[in-house]
């Protein structure tokens, strides 16, 4: 068998779509892609469905799940940039195309009332750390995860996002440190792609508040936020490591290195950061 198999349910070719590595068994078969189902699929889904209606159409069309019992989605074409980002990816206009895609998903999601029953995913082993309160009341729901491998760019540009399993009611200030800490990237940097090592933090920080549009309440809050956020991805990260084979790899190869260095970094430069973006 090679890399490109037989998909036994239709009988089209179906071809494995490796990303981070944190979920197995992902197929693209001809316009759609096959995902395992999990507890919190259907809620995806009706999430997802709410933002096409809603008109935010740059998100996979949930359609529900196969006869091999997988979750179902549109593949969505493009380009998706893997760690280390790529130097194509280091100018401001992808920060502000990205701003303005969340803002858009931001519009679509207001006011949607997830349904009673809902359920979200998370990281596994890692609900012991989430005593600490990080994300404040939510106001929406938020795609909460805006890492490389989950955003599709065409023509040099983010065009749409994939990947919701971290959806869930948030606040729209977390949603813009989770896009920083990925895209800035909020990172010592000797940490970062090499492109990006040089770059001035404060000021694509500032490029991407100016075009999400951020308040003046989000922009003081922004960096205490951000602080709390990566005190939480490390303790996530070692909790998760623990419990999963996968994470406990990414722990190992680098993550137990760069999660205290990024706590130093974000200390050393928050005010920086912090007096670049509020008045
Ligand atoms: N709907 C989609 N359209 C296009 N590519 C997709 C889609 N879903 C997944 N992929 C590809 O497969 C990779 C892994 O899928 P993803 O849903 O992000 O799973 P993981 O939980 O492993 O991050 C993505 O980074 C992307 O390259
Ligand atoms: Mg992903």
């Amino acid at each position: 068998m090679t890399d490109r198999f037989r998909d036994e349910h239709d009988g089209r070719p179906a071809e494995p779509l490796v990303g981070d590595g944190v979920t197995p068994g992902i197929v693209r078969v001809g316009d759609t892609v096959r995902r395992p189902v999990r507890p919190f699929t259907a809620t995806v889904q009706a999430y997802l469905a709410h933002l096409h209606r809603a008109g935010f159409t740059a998100a996979p069309v949930p359609l529900g799940v196969d006869g091999q019992g997988r979750e179902v989605l549109t593949y969505v074409p493009g380009d998706v940039p893997r760690e280390p980002l790529p130097a194509a990816a280091a100018g401001e206009d992808v920060l502000v195309a990205l701003a303005q895609l969340i803002r858009r998903l931001h519009g679509a999601a207001d006011g949607w009332v997830p349904p009673a029953d809902a359920v979200w995913g998370g990281i596994p082993g890692t609900a012991a750390v989430d005593d600490v309160p990080v994300e404040g009341e939510p106001e929406l729901v938020g795609h909460r995860d805006y890492c490389p491998g989950n955003v599709v760019f065409r023509e040099g540009l983010p065009a749409s996002l994939i990947d919701f399993d971290l959806a869930r009611p948030t606040t729209r200030l977390y949603e813009i440190a989770n896009a920083l800490y990925w895209w800035v990237p909020l990172l010592d940097p000797r940490d970062r792609a090499p492109a990006f090592a040089g770059l001035d933090a404060a000021r694509r920080v500032s490029a991407f508040v100016d075009a999400y549009g951020a308040t003046g309440r989000q922009r003081a809050e922004l960096v205490p936020l951000a602080t709390r956020m990566i005190h939480r991805f490390h303790r996530r990260a070692r909790a998760a490591a623990a419990s999963d084979p996968v994470f406990r790899r990414m722990w190992e190869e680098g993550v137990r290195d760069r999660m205290p260095r990024a706590e130093a970094w974000i200390a050393r430069e928050g005010p920086a950061i912090a007096g670049r973006i509020t008045p």
